[in-house]
């Protein structure tokens, strides 16, 4: 798809959109296209049905007087109601959305009343966003079936402003895009060793990108992790990726990914149904690749380290058994009371090698780690944990700003407590199914040392979505790439 931005000069032909707010008034524009069509667009308006409601669209066909096929509505809302960026985003979204529908294969939307250049290239993000699709697999595809939207011009009062602002949102985008084409291939195509190397292949991007294999990692007593992995044929490996853009004395900051890459629940086995849906238990590495990368791209003025735990979680002959005990790389000892809880495991050993290794400042880890999180926020919100109540407030603040919502829940020492196993420092669930998401956190809260600051987000409901919405289709929803880079950039990048 191709977006371009243009002069607020009106189109001669094509289809065109247009904003309408919930009183069904128009905009100035709109207004001169209503006096040249001798009020036949209100009327068409009126006898459409369409309520100008936010985030909304309707197609109008052939209105007399005017020059255009095809006039798209576009609902604006309230009259006088200040938008908020990621408002205008999903109203973009609605463009592709309403495109797709009528096989509309280019459209030039007039954005005379949007705030500022921001809002407009953040519809821009919005439409291009709600644009992406995974078929590559699909080899019998009708043209007609095909995604035919290929051109957006956004009419502005700013053209050249706008212009350049999106050039820059091209790192962000193809970031997400990368995540979504990781969590959306299957299990077969992406396991840890290919995962690894298109880690490997961002050091084109200036990052210096380091794996750990089954050697190297055993030498260094990864024994909570190396358990989950031993029931795969799958070799795992922990990718850590550099990206020094800050100055050379600046402590890092760590964002660390669960990459369990088929989880299958290991010999505490999963129901056979939705187990497919376990083909994106890596969604968290592939968020903290697609970050690394977008920051890469825009060259961020920061000191970053990303570090991914990639194993497979299988049953088998060799596979780890419920009651196993395990050494983690911390020195603590673990008892696997259920092989099914095997993010924590993994995540465990790659915490505390990014302390060992990069001495971050603060750390942001983020898993696909329960089930009970779709329990508690369903498939809205992420669930944030934190040692430190400013990180947190900052997450939320920049998942808000890009509409990726997230909400703070609590950690307390009568949680971790549940953790104590009697055999062990710890076991690897709580045996109750209380608190759940909370008491996962606690475990992981084991392996940050003292000084660091450090956050969770669960992002088992948000990783995936079952149905389309405005800007993220159905499937990968790369939830987290551009809370994160936002944060970066907001409250860690010097400028
Ligand atoms: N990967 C799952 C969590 C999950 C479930 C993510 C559904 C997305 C959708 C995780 O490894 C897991 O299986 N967790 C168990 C933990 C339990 C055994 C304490 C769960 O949530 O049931
Ligand atoms: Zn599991
Ligand atoms: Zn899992």
């Amino acid at each position: 798809m191709q977006i371009e931005f243009k002069s607020l000069t009106l189109p001669s032909h094509g289809t065109i959109a247009l904003g309408v707010y919930d009183d069904l008034s128009l905009t100035a524009k709109g207004q001169d296209l209503n006096q040249q069509s001798k009020e036949a667009l209100t009327k068409a308006l009126s006898l459409s049905g369409f309520k100008g409601k936010a985030e909304s669209a309707a197609l109008l066909v052939s209105v007399a007087g005017l020059p255009f096929d095809r006039i798209i509505v576009l609902g604006l809302g309230k009259k006088g109601d200040k938008k908020k960026a990621s408002q205008w985003a999903r109203l973009g979204g609605c463009v592709t959305q309403i495109c797709y529908a009528h096989k509309i294969d280019s459209v030039q939307v007039i954005l005379d009343e949007v705030e500022n250049p921001e809002c407009a290239v953040e519809f821009a993000l919005g439409a291009k966003l709600r644009h992406y699709r995974f078929d590559k697999y699909l080899t019998q595809q009708k043209p007609e079936d095909k995604s035919n939207i290929v051109y957006v011009a956004c009419h502005v009062a700013n053209p050249e402003k706008c212009q350049k602002a999106w050039e820059q949102k091209n790192s962000i985008i193809d970031a997400v895009f990368f995540t979504r084409d990781m969590v959306t291939e299957p299990a077969n195509i992406i396991y840890p060793k290919s995962l690894a190397k298109k880690a490997q292949e961002m050091s084109n991007l200036g990052l210096n990108v380091k794996i750990l294999g089954n050697d190297e990692m055993k030498a260094l007593g990864m024994g909570a992790l190396l358990g989950v992995a031993q029931g795969s044929e799958h070799e795992p490996q922990l990718v850590a990726i550099e990206w020094r853009g800050g100055k050379a004395d600046q402590q890092p900051i760590a964002f660390v990914g669960k990459g369990v890459t088929f989880d299958s629940g290991g010999i505490s086995i999963k129901p056979g149904d939705g187990m497919e849906d376990m083909k994106w238990d890596m969604a968290g590495s592939a968020v903290v690749l697609g970050l690394m990368q977008a920051l890469a791209a825009r060259k961020a003025k920061v000191n970053v380290v990303g570090v991914v735990a990639l194993v497979e979680n299988m049953p088998s002959g060799t596979a780890q058994r419920p009651g196993d005990v395990v050494r983690s790389y911390s020195g603590q000892t673990i008892e696997v009371l259920n092989t099914d809880a095997e993010g924590r495991l993994i995540l465990a050993d790659a915490l505390w090698y990014v302390q060992e290794q990069f001495k971050p400042s603060t750390i942001v880890d983020l898993a696909t780690l329960t089930g009970a999180m779709i329990i508690s926020l369903g498939y809205e919100y992420a669930g944030v944990f934190a040692n430190d109540k400013k990180i947190a407030d900052q997450l939320i603040e920049a998942g808000q700003e890009v509409g990726e919502k997230m909400w703070h829940l609590p950690l307390d020492e009568a949680y971790n407590k549940e953790m104590n196993s009697d055999i062990a420092d710890m076991k690897n669930i709580s045996g109750t199914r209380a608190a759940g998401s909370i008491t996962a956190a606690q475990f992981l809260q084991r392996f940050i040392k003292d000084g660091t600051k450090w956050a969770h987000i669960d992002i088992a409901g948000v990783s995936w979505t079952k149905k389309d919405s405005p800007i993220y289709p159905k499937g990968a929803t790369a939830f987290g790439v551009r809370a994160l880079d936002q944060f970066v950039e907001k409250f860690y990048e010097s400028n």
